[in-house]
């Protein structure tokens, strides 16, 4: 039986841990070749290790195992012409691109008064141009194919604003207009353009900056108890990953401008 997106090549961006692999291998089983970068270092700031070289060639690995082919390259969202230099050789290489998925992102949480500027602007550097940057780097090929998807990883702090999370939260309601503005120039070509907005998903940036905000809630329960899940617990990445599978197909072709939200009700009230 052919995969759900048999035949077709997708960019991820933050591929090497986390859902950025995740949605790279739930592609592959489905039958997607990959377009793989991340930066593979810490960001400075984020309360959470950095992914590494090993780690993107795990991801590697992985889909390698799975019968695919991946053009993996180590590289920052904030450099638009290397993401440019990246895209062309992975196209080049697996000759032609459907689906990009801008996945990458910081976190780094605090309270308003520890916010510096610096945290501001790498966090919309990565968070949002980067976005920007991604879409750049690689829609014209969609475009040329005839058509494609585009997934946005936003966040449920891009639909109801999360306590101690300014830079973020800017950043992912940044995201969703980013995503509107694209799917409304980009719906004559065939491309269509959704968000996905993620609740707590067990990744290394959630094992970072849970043991602080399990600490800010103990201080503020007034604000942290709007921010709770209906469905309590902690996702795997591969829930977020069929989110994305499904905006990526053909089964959501109808599907644009659209705000996916996959956060057990946490965004809902
Ligand atoms: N984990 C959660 O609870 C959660 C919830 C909502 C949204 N999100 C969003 O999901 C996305 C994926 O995060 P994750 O949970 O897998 O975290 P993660 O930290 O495990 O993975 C993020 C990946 O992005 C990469 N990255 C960071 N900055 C980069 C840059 N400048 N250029 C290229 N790559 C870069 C990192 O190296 C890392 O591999 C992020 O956009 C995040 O904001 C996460």
């Amino acid at each position: 039986m052919a995969g759900r997106v048999e035949g077709k090549v997708a960019f991820i961006t933050g591929a090497a841990r986390g859902q950025g692999r995740s949605h790279a291998l739930r592609l592959a089983e489905e039958g997607a070749d990959i377009i793989a970068v991340d930066v593979c270092e810490a960001v400075p700031g984020t309360p959470y290790a950095g992914a590494t070289p090993e780690d993107l060639a795990e991801t590697v690995r992985q889909v390698e195992a799975l019968d695919r082919r991946i053009v993996a390259e180590q590289a920052d969202v904030r450099d638009l012409d290397r993401l440019h230099e990246v895209v062309s050789r992975g196209v080049a290489e697996l000759g032609r691109l459907d689906i990009v998925v801008a996945n990458a992102g910081i976190d780094i949480l605090g309270s308003w008064r520890d916010i510096t500027p610096q945290i501001m602007r790498d966090t919309i550097d990565i968070n949002l141009i980067g976005v920007w940057n991604t879409v750049m780097a690689s829609v014209e090929h969609l475009v040329d194919g005839g058509g494609g998807s585009v997934v946005m990883t936003s966040s449920a702090n891009g639909l109801k604003a999360g306590p101690f999370n300014i830079a973020y939260n800017a950043s992912k309601y940044g995201v969703v207009a980013l995503m509107k503005s694209f799917a409304m120039e980009l719906a004559k070509e065939k491309v269509r353009v959704n968000s996905v907005h993620p609740g707590a998903v067990d990744t290394p940036m959630a094992q970072g900056a849970m043991p602080m905000f399990d600490e800010f809630e103990r201080e503020n329960p007034d604000l942290t108890g709007m921010f709770t899940q209906w469905i309590p617990g902690v996702m795997p990445p591969r829930e977020i990953s069929n989110a994305v599978l499904f905006l990526a197909s053909d089964e959501s072709t109808w599907v644009t401008g659209s705000t996916y939200a996959v956060d057990g009700g946490l965004s809902s009230y």
